[in-house]
C-alpha cells in the first residue's frame, strides 16, 4: 500500500509568496504616523495597504508574509486580520528595527523558505497590478526582475543604469550624480538566490542594508536581473504631496457616481460624486471626482474636486479642495482649504467675532500654512 504525502503548501518550493513591507516609522509623514502607520493612512477613504493585499491576490499570490515594526505592528494586524478577506494567509513577521529593505527579508527567511518572492512595500502602488509582472517572472528565467519608471529627482530613489540594448548595467542607491532618471520601483520578483547576494552586503551610509546593493551583488555574481519600465502611474505615498497626488490619481481612476446619503433641492452634486449612508449634503455644491463617507454633513460648503472626506466629518461655510480627510473632522468657516490633509478628529474652525487673531492648538510635528 502506498501513502501519498503531499507536502504542506507553505513549504511547497515552487509555490510563489509575497513580502509586504509594513514596518518603518513614517518619519516623513508625521504627525500623522503618530497615531497611524503609514501604510493605513487611507487613499481615497481607503487604507493604502488594502489595495496592495488586492493587487498581491489578483495576481494569484496567497500566501503572504507581512513585515511589521514593534511600533505599529498592532495596529498593522488589526487592520487586516488573517488575510481571509482576500482569501490570503497572512504571516506577521515583527522586524525589532528598520534596518533596510534587504534587513527585513533576511528577516524574513524563515517564512521564505526556498520560495521565489514577490516583495511589495505597503505604500507603493502601480498601474494595472503586478498580475504580468508575477506571470513573467514565474515563467522566465531570471533571479530578479524589477521595475522602473522614469522620475523627476532620481536622488530621492535607487537609481539603475542600463546599457544599449536596455540590460541593467549597474544599481545605485540614492546616488548624489544619478546616471538615469530611472528609479527602482519599491515592487521585485526574486528567487531564493537573493539570500546568498544579502548576505554579502554591508550597511550603506544611512545605516541600512538596502536590497538595491543585494540586487548588484546579485549582477556582479553573474545572475540575470530582469527590468521592465512602467509607463502608467506609481504611487509612492511616502510625504504629504505624494499621499494627495495618490489620491487625486486613485480617486480619478477607479471613483463612480455612488450616492446614498441625502442631498437637498439646494444643492448641486456634479460629476463622479460617492455620497456614503446617512451623510448629509444642504445647500452645498460638489465637484468630483469626490469621495464622502458614511455620517458626513456638509452645509453651505463647496467640497472638490479631488477631495475625500472619512466618515463622521462635519463641513459648514467652507470650501475645500484636493486634499484628504480623516475620520471625524470639524471645518467651520474657512474659505477655501487646499492641498490639506487632515489627520482624524482635526478641528478647524474661524472665529466669528471679528477678531483676526489665528488661535491654534496644534498637536506634536503639525504643519499650518497660512
Ligand atoms: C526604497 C528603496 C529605493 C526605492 C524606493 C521606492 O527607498 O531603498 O531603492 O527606489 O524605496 O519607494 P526608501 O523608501 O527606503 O527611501
Amino acid at each position: 500500500m502506498y501513502i501519498l504525502v503531499t507536502p504542506g503548501w507553505r513549504d511547497d518550493p515552487n509555490r510563489m509568496k509575497a513580502l509586504i513591507l509594513a514596518g518603518g516609522k513614517g518619519t516623513r509623514l508625521k504627525p500623522l504616523t503618530n497615531t497611524i502607520a503609514k501604510q493605513l493612512i487611507p487613499v481615497a477613504n481607503k487604507p493604502i495597504l488594502h489595495y496592495v493585499l488586492e493587487q498581491v491576490t489578483s495576481a494569484g499570490i496567497s500566501d503572504i508574509g507581512i513585515i511589521i515594526s514593534p511600533e505599529t505592528g498592532c495596529l498593522i494586524k488589526e487592520a487586516l486580520g488573517d488575510g481571509k478577506r482576500w482569501g490570503a494567509r497572512i504571516t506577521y513577521i515583527p522586524q525589532s528595527e528598520p534596518l533596510g529593505l534587504a534587513h527585513a527579508v533576511q528577516t524574513a527567511r524563515p517564512f521564505l523558505g526556498d520560495s521565489s518572492f514577490l516583495m511589495f512595500l505597503g505604500d507603493n502602488l502601480i498601474h494595472g497590478g503586478v498580475d504580468v509582472f508575477v506571470e513573467r517572472f514565474t515563467t522566465g528565467e531570471a533571479d530578479a526582475l524589477v521595475l522602473l519608471k522614469e522620475v523627476a529627482a532620481p536622488r530621492l530613489f535607487g537609481v539603475a543604469e542600463l546599457d544599449a540594448s536596455g540590460e541593467i548595467v549597474r544599481l545605485v542607491e540614492k546616488p548624489r550624480e544619478p546616471v538615469s532618471n530611472l528609479a527602482l520601483v519599491g515592487i521585485y520578483l526574486f528567487t531564493p538566490e537573493i539570500h546568498d547576494a544579502i548576505a554579502r552586503i554591508k550597511p550603506s551610509w544611512r545605516g541600512e542594508l538596502e536590497i538595491t546593493d543585494a540586487i548588484q551583488v546579485l549582477l556582479d555574481m553573474g545572475r540575470t536581473v530582469r527590468s521592465h519600465i512602467l509607463e502608467g502611474w506609481w504611487l509612492d505615498t511616502g510625504k504629504k504631496d505624494d499621499l494627495l497626488e495618490a489620491n487625486r490619481v486613485v480617486l480619478d481612476e477607479f471613483l463612480q457616481r455612488d450616492v446614498r446619503g441625502e442631498i437637498d433641492a439646494a444643492s448641486q452634486v456634479v460629476g463622479r460624486v460617492t455620497v456614503g449612508e446617512g451623510a448629509t449634503i444642504e445647500n452645498s455644491t460638489i465637484r468630483g471626482p469626490v469621495l464622502i463617507g458614511e455620517g458626513c454633513h456638509i452645509r453651505n460648503s463647496m467640497v472638490g474636486p479631488f477631495t475625500s472626506i472619512a466618515a463622521g466629518t462635519t463641513i459648514e461655510q467652507s470650501g475645500i479642495e484636493h486634499s484628504v480627510v480623516l475620520e471625524n473632522c470639524s471645518i467651520y468657516n474657512i474659505e477655501r482649504l487646499s492641498d490639506c490633509v487632515l489627520g482624524r478628529c482635526a478641528e478647524i474652525t474661524r472665529r466669528g467675532d471679528g477678531f483676526k487673531a489665528t488661535t491654534l492648538f496644534v498637536g506634536d510635528d503639525a504643519r499650518v500654512g497660512l
